[in-house]
Formats: structure tokens, C-alpha cells, sequence
């Protein structure tokens, strides 16, 4: 196996094995928060913080290696969105504000980028 080829299984199998757990903690977080356990949730919150960093630098590090095929950019991007939103519904539901609409985009997003990483979804 080239070195390419290597490099690449190692952030996919990083990715694959990532992505759920980073949606459960991140439920987690946001319900404890809701419930108003603010010391489990910040520490969820915590390692919720620690999966975006997985997923960003096994997705930016297949995009190296894809040449930054045009989809995977859009999906990408639409990944950090995702992130930006889960931290401001963790937020909102932090400061005990009206958080399910917030919770409801993220769950969206979230569906849409999953689709397109398995494919279902694609240009
Ligand atoms: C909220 C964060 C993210 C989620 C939930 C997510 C989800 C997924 C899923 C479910 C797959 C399919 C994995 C599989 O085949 O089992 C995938 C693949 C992929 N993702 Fe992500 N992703 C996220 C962030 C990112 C970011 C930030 C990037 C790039 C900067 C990225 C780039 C890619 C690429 C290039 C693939 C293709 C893997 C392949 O088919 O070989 N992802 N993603």
C-alpha cells in the first residue's frame, strides 16, 4: 500500500469511527445543559469540543489527499456550519434560553452532511 493510500485510511477510519460519537455527546451535552446539570454538561461539552477538532482534521486531511474536490469542499464547509451551530445551541441551552429551534437546525444539518458524506447526497 503507497504511503497516499495509507494516510487516507487512517483519517477515514478516524472519521467514520468519529461522527456518532460526536452527534451523541454533542445530544448529550445539550440535554444535560436543558436540564440544568451545567457541571456533567460542561465536561460533555468538553469532549463534544474535542470530536469537532477529530472530524476537522481527518475531514481537511482526505480533502489534502482528494485534491479538494469540489463536493467534499462544499461538505466541508457545510461541516463547520454544523459545528458553529451545535456550539450555539449548546450556548443558548446553557443560558437557559429557548434552545429546540436551535437543536432542531443542528439535527438537519447534521442529517444533510451525513447523507452526503455516505453519498446518498450528491453533485
Ligand atoms: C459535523 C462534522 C462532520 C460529520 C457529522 C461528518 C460525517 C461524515 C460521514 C458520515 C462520512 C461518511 C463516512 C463513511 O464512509 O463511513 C463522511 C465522509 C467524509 N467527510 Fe465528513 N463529517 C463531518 C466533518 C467533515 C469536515 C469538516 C470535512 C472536511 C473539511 C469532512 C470531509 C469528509 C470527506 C472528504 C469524506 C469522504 C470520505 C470517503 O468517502 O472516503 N467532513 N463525513
Amino acid at each position: 500500500m503507497d504511503f497516499f493510500t495509507e494516510y487516507y485510511n487512517i483519517f477515514r477510519g478516524i472519521h467514520e469511527g468519529s461522527w456518532a460519537f460526536l452527534v451523541v455527546l454533542f445530544i448529550v451535552a445539550f440535554v444535560l445543559y436543558r436540564s440544568r446539570k451545567l457541571k456533567a454538561a460542561t465536561i460533555l461539552h468538553m469532549i463534544t469540543r474535542l470530536f469537532y477538532l477529530f472530524m476537522l482534521v481527518s475531514g481537511i486531511g482526505m480533502l489534502v489527499a482528494l485534491n479538494f474536490n469540489l463536493f467534499y469542499v462544499v461538505k466541508g464547509l457545510l461541516a463547520v456550519l454544523v459545528i458553529g451551530f451545535m456550539e450555539m445551541a449548546a450556548g443558548k441551552a446553557k443560558r437557559n434560553e429557548n434552545s429546540l429551534g436551535s437543536l432542531f437546525i443542528v439535527l438537519v444539518l447534521v442529517l444533510v452532511v451525513v447523507l452526503m458524506g455516505f453519498g446518498v447526497i450528491n453533485f
